[in-house]
């Protein structure tokens, strides 16, 4: 399973990196408004991040997300987006506009991920629109009481069963459980924040036991 890091910060994604764990990253207008950009700074923060990515040696890719709603504004960003580098993946939210423009840019070899999925229907449009990645999220539907990952398990055995290609990124990833969950039902990635991804390491008996390793070497190696 992929681990995307679910970020617009130039220093998270550096930090995956060198953690080994960086295999493509997700943005949002959301994530983007913390990281202090004038709209003129923008496409030149996107490259920064897509030669992160290159420095990989890995073919990981970043989704940038549209802000424009209507079918023309939406062409016109994407297209923009995707010109500004080939590792950019215009992310777009669903809906029917949405749903016409990822027609649009899979017949012109655009990549595209569809954001906001919060249902196997939604799911299923945007399979059949032939967008690249489908972004349902995990965390958002169980703040709402209702189980994440059960969505992603339905969406996944659909996909199975109609061979679609949309590759399933697990987005809204709140804790670790999400993650192996996520890799237990085989789906393609997941988009997380980097500490979560971090938490993974954690085991109190792998710290107990180096401690007695390193205890017992200096005690009785002599
Ligand atoms: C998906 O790609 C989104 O950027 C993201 O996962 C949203 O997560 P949140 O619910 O933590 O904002």
């Amino acid at each position: 399973m992929k681990f995307f890091i679910d970020t617009a910060n130039v220093e998270e994604i550096r930090k995956a990196k060198n953690l080994g764990v960086l295999d493509g990253v997700t943005t949002n207008p959301s994530l983007l408004s913390k990281e202090n950009l004038s709209i003129k700074e923008i496409d030149n923060h996107y490259l920064s991040i897509c030669k992160i990515l290159e420095e990989t040696g890995k073919k990981g890719d970043i989704s940038a997300e549209i802000i424009s709603s209507n079918y023309e504004d939406i062409i016109q960003e994407g297209e923009k987006l995707s010109s500004i580098h080939p590792k950019i993946v215009v992310k777009i939210p669903i809906s029917k506009n949405g749903l016409k423009a990822i027609q649009y840019f899979s017949k012109k070899n655009i990549k595209t991920n569809c954001t906001l999925v919060f249902s196997s229907g939604q799911a299923l449009l945007a399979a059949k629109a032939g967008s690249n990645y489908v972004s349902p999220f995990i965390g958002r539907i169980d703040d709402l009481s209702s189980n994440g990952l059960t969505l992603i398990k339905e969406i996944k055995d659909i996909y199975d069963t109609f061979h679609f290609k949309s590759k399933i990124i697990g987005a809204s990833i709140r804790n670790t459980l999400h993650i192996i969950e996520c890799a237990k039902i085989g789906i393609y990635a997941v988009t997380s924040p980097l500490k979560i991804i971090e938490t993974l390491l954690y085991h109190p008996l792998t710290n107990k036991g180096l401690e007695k390793f390193l205890k017992d070497y200096k005690e009785k190696i002599y």
